[in-house]
């Protein structure tokens, strides 16, 4: 059975950007994978400053997570940040990792760009993550396009590793991206993001959800004229929603002319209450038991480290180190 693992950083509210692009995959491979999913607080801390609030955010993923169908049964769900062994395995391939590699980042050249401090965990990030996905010898992971050289970067120091301390050492990880949800874009016709401010988040209240939806940019093509639905962002993210027929004809309605953008924005709106509508209170009522949510992940935690921990041991042992540190009792 093929394994499969990603994560995402407790960095804010989830968006459509984040189901389309990557949660709902999550939850089509769970039925037939062995899948590990997590919260990547450590890669969270490369931006968030509040601890409270970093706090709340880990917790508000892993809510996320359950409401929208992780099934913690089935898939191993943790926080990142209960397995500090990732940062040993991340040792190991930074002694590997050219710097030529990571300079090409993109991400970290974006993030740079934008004001961001250029800090060296910034910097390190993509390693920190190759660590993430071959902890759990991962043959799959699951991202949007964003995240595709991450991915590139983590199967090239695999590669590395095996070169260097033994063929199979390490499993190498392939992308598992779906072209046609790879780039959601968000109400501005840009990729959506939390870091450009241009996100519809998936379990908003109604008001402001619809204030969002309406606020979409669209051109100004008047009410009666033929329209490109190709070139619209309501209609990129109407067609995440709607069944073959009823995208076949909101196209139609797009061509023909004397459909204002407003309709095609509340067909859209209601398109997204039907669908998460239901599922802000099932939130609501998992972040009313924070006890709870700790037990899911204490036990995922556990469950992560049974695979965690061998594979250091594993590693350790092929760079020339004893299995366990010496003095932790075995
Ligand atoms: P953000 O850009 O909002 O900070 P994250 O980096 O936390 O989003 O992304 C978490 C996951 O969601 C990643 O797999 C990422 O590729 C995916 N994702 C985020 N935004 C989009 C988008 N607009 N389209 C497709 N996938 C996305
Ligand atoms: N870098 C990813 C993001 O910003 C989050 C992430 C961290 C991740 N480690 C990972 C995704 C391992 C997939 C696999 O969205």
């Amino acid at each position: 059975m093929k394994r499969v693992l990603s994560g995402i950083q407790p960095s804010g509210n989830l968006h459509l950007g984040n189901y389309f692009g990557a949660i709902r995959q999550f939850l089509d491979l769970q039925a037939d994978h062995r899948c590990f999913f997590f919260i990547a607080s450590y890669h969270a801390l490369t931006t968030q400053r509040d601890p409270a609030q970093l706090r709340a955010h880990i917790l508000d993923v892993t809510a996320s997570y359950l409401a929208l169908g992780l099934d913690p049964e089935r898939s191993v769900l943790f926080d990142q940040s209960d397995l500090p062994e990732h940062h040993e395995l991340a040792w190991y391939l930074s002694c590997l990792a050219p710097m030529g590699l990571l300079e090409r980042a993109h991400s970290y050249k974006d993030k740079i760009s934008r004001g961001l401090a250029a800090s060296h965990g910034l910097f390190s990030y993509p390693v920190l993550m190759a660590a993430d996905i071959l902890m759990y010898d991962a043959d799959l992971v699951p991202v949007g396009r964003d995240q595709k050289q991450h991915v590139e970067i983590a199967r090239d120091l695999a590669i590395r590793m095996n070169n260097e301390w033994g063929d199979d050492l390490i499993k190498v990880p392939e992308p598992y991206i779906l072209e046609d949800v790879a780039v959601i874009p968000g109400v501005d016709g840009e990729k959506m993001s939390k870091s450009y401010g241009n996100t519809i988040e998936i379990f908003e209240e109604s008001k402001p959800l619809k204030k969002r939806v309406m606020g979409i940019v669209t051109d100004s093509t008047p009410v009666e004229d033929p329209k490109d639905p190709e070139r619209c962002t309501v209609f990129a993210l109407y067609k995440l929603f709607a069944s073959d027929a009823e995208r076949a004809e909101m196209e139609q309605r797009y061509r023909a002319g004397g459909m204002g953008y407003g309709d095609a924005k509340k067909a859209l709106l209601a398109k997204i209450e039907e669908m998460f509508g239901p599922l802000r209170e099932r939130k609501r009522e998992l972040l009313s038991r924070p006890d709870d949510l700790e037990d899911v992940l204490a036990q995922g935690a556990a469950r992560a480290r049974e695979h965690a921990f061998p594979l250091l041991e594993r590693v350790r042992t092929a760079v020339g180190f004893s299995a366990l540190n010496r003095g932790i009792p075995g």
